[in-house]
């Protein structure tokens, strides 16, 4: 093999913090493990000679992400010579998926998992509950899927649609979707695939705010049970008014089950409440919720939702899980042990004040980065001729290369950023195929971005990598768009 060979198969995504091509190639397959505390966390060196290969790590998920590296790396039946030394620069490197909008099932979500992990990305942000599904079956709520799992109709492929059922009824598609759900069997056996393959899975469950789904199967809990006289999940896309009674004690009883439930069946260190867009209008209205003000003492509906955010996450402290949510959630006051999901670089949604990523860290939160502008990946890829469908926005691979989760956080904060975070909304995203072809590239470019942080050599480099790295994609069967 000539020189330039060599150099053409290393192609590694993400490329690793320093590598060294020392010459010659290597069919020696040997592998030697070595355990060094000084490696850090997830870290490992690579050595590839002639007289074999040495992996050494401080821990389990090192010597994995070497594994990576070496299949990468691997050309044919030889490897290049090489000497690595490799680590991340971000401990919280993600991928989200809603399948509350559209549901994927659990093939889907096994291979995205597979090219998570080839990627060296280790939290799969689930996102199993909205208003237009509930995806999780609960023990002692059947009622949850029997009506939260299943929609009459939804909005028609090319349509958008987010007013309301009424005033959008004509771009239904009058097609029964669902009963879809994942039973404990099927999320046990995702945890463990997960496991495997070091990946924490972080699930969501949302609240105050979009629990349509849940109110259909329970319209007590909602401040005005006559609206959910359809009892089923909203049909159209948008932020609903109808949310959690918070002065309903059964209501968040009920949410406490739940969650309870959710932390014994999700070994993992954090638990996903949502926030973010609830309006505020039922609880305005509602004599319980009114009482409920006045009980603790708060001052009026904007008080609700930093009242019942310390409460989950008291309770979730207690379970031995840290409480994550939406920027929202971060509004009044809350314990500073709360992580914060940055997702809004300007004021949007149901019209809460914006709590900027910065902002928070700054106040002494944890933050994970996954703001909208660069993270996003139902926004616009800005190809020619791309037959998909997306929610707005632009998002080309360059900008996805261009983030920097630290770019607005003052120096002192910093430590607070814990990475970020690929979102996959499903609006507007309608099977395997669609999902794929949004989130390749560009996750490659942004699984990058976190584990390289400052150090990525730049999206020229990138770009040039990716065409022999796409071609492993397409050879595993993934939809994945062209570079440009
Ligand atoms: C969000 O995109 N509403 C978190
Ligand atoms: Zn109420």
């Amino acid at each position: 093999m000539n020189i330039s060979l060599i150099l053409a198969a290393v192609a590694l995504v993400p490329q690793p913090a320093k590598l060294v091509e020392t010459g010659g190639v290597t069919k020696n397959a040997e592998i030697r493990y070595v355990t060094d505390a000084t490696v850090p966390a997830e870290g490992y060196r690579l050595k590839v000679a002639a007289d074999g290969i040495t992996v050494t790590s401080s821990d389990a998920a090192g010597r994995f992400y070497a594994g990576i590296t070496l299949a990468q790396l691997k050309d044919g039946k030889a490897w290049p010579c090489v000497e690595i030394e490799d680590a991340p620069a971000y401990r919280w490197r993600g991928a989200h998926l809603d399948e509350c909008r559209h549901f994927f099932g659990k093939e889907t979500v096994k291979q995205m998992l597979d090219l998570m992990a080839q990627h060296k990305l280790n939290r799969f942000h689930w996102h199993l509950t909205e208003d237009q599904g509930w995806r999780l079956d609960i023990p002692g709520y059947p009622e949850l899927v029997k009506y939260g799992a299943v929609r009459s109709a939804s909005v028609r492929h090319g349509q958008r649609a987010t007013k309301g059922s009424n005033e959008d009824a004509d771009k239904l598609n009058g097609v029964k979707y669902g009963p879809y759900f994942y039973t404990e069997a099927d999320i046990r056996e995702i945890v463990a695939y997960a496991a495997e393959r070091h990946i924490t899975i972080v699930p969501e469950i949302e609240l105050p705010g979009h629990v349509f789904a849940a109110l259909a199967a329970y319209p007590e809990f909602a401040c005005v049970p006559a609206n959910m006289a359809s009892r089923e999940p909203r049909l159209v896309w948008g932020i609903e008014k109808d949310v959690l009674c918070l002065g309903n004690d059964k209501a968040i009883k009920f949410m406490e089950d739940v969650l309870d439930y959710v932390c014994r069946l999700f070994p993992g260190d954090v638990v996903h409440i949502g926030g973010d867009e609830c309006p505020q209008v039922r609880w305005k209205d509602c004599p319980k919720c009114q009482a409920r003000i006045k009980a603790e003492g708060l001052k009026d509906e904007h008080g609700l939702q930093p009242w019942i955010t310390r409460h989950f996450v008291k309770f979730l402290e207690a379970r031995g899980k840290r409480a994550l949510g939406w920027d929202e959630y971060l509004l009044g006051d809350v314990p500073k042990s709360a992580i914060g999901m940055s997702w809004r670089t300007r004021r949007q949604g149901a019209g809460h004040e914006l709590v900027s990523g910065a902002q928070a860290a700054v106040r002494g939160h944890d933050v994970v980065m996954t703001p909208n502008k660069f993270c996003y990946l139902d926004y616009g890829q800005c190809l020619p001729n791309d037959p998909f469908q997306y929610i707005g926005g632009k998002l080309p691979l360059e900008m996805c290369y261009s983030f920097d989760p630290c770019a607005d956080v003052p120096a002192e904060a910093r430590a607070h950023i814990l990475g970020g975070q690929c979102n996959n909304w499903s609006e507007y995203t309608w099977n395997e195929y669609d999902l794929a072809w949004k989130v390749w590239p560009r996750t490659c470019a942004l699984a990058e971005v976190f584990w390289l942080g400052d150090a990525k050599p730049g999206f020229a480099d990138f770009k040039k990598r990716m065409a022999t790295h796409r071609g492993r994609l397409i050879a595993q069967g993934v939809n994945c768009a062209p570079l440009e």
